[in-house]
């Protein structure tokens, strides 16, 4: 049987931090599933399908990974799928209260036995947020090294 896993999240915009561990958790299941929440009462800097066009070009060297989106309680989207792990990414003990809470409500709503795995962080990318990338791409900041090369572009153009 395929194992499949899914990553969820706004992904407004990738990052580094993302792919590091999309590329890691890709390496542990068959199939990965790059899920972006749709949030109909959250406006995005870049629009849920700019985002899942990005997340395409920026995953596209890793065969087995797939992009999607979902909207809703994750945990029905992740028991329509039958996915085997719902993967998380921890950043610092800050991330861990609310992790651990969403981790145990998500457990009571999973129907099957979907486990949430968390990786840690690389700790060079432990300070970035999609929201401070933002921040300081549109002021003027450079965020090399912090984003893709192409999401730093699309950024760039999008303030212009
Ligand atoms: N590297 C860099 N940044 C990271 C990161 C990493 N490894 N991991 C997280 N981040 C950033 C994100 O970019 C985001 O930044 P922002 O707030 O500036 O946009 C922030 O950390 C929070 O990330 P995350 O906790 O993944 O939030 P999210 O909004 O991206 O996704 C969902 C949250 C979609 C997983 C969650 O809201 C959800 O499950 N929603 C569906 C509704 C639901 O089921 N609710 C009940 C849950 S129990």
């Amino acid at each position: 049987m395929e194992r499949k896993a899914v990553y969820a999240g706004s992904f407004d915009p990738v990052t580094n931090g993302h792919l590091n561990i999309i590329e890691r958790a890709a390496k542990m299941y068959d199939e990965l599933t790059v899920a972006i929440v749709v949030n109909p009462r959250k406006s995005g800097f870049f629009t849920v399908e700019e985002r899942a066009e990005i997340m395409r070009e920026v995953t596209s060297h890793i065969p087995n990974v797939k992009v999607d989106k979902f909207s809703g309680l994750l945990a029905d989207y992740v028991n329509e799928k039958g996915f085997v792990a719902y993967v998380r990414g921890l950043r610092a003990t800050t991330d861990f209260e609310n992790e651990l809470q969403m981790a145990q409500m998500n457990a009571r709503l999973f129907t099957r036995d979907t486990e949430t795995v968390f990786l840690m962080t690389d700790p060079q990318y432990s300070f970035i947020s999609s929201s401070l990338i933002k921040e300081v791409a549109s002021l003027g900041g450079s965020v090399d090294g912090l984003v893709p090369e192409y999401v730093a572009s699309r950024i760039a153009e999008k303030v212009k």
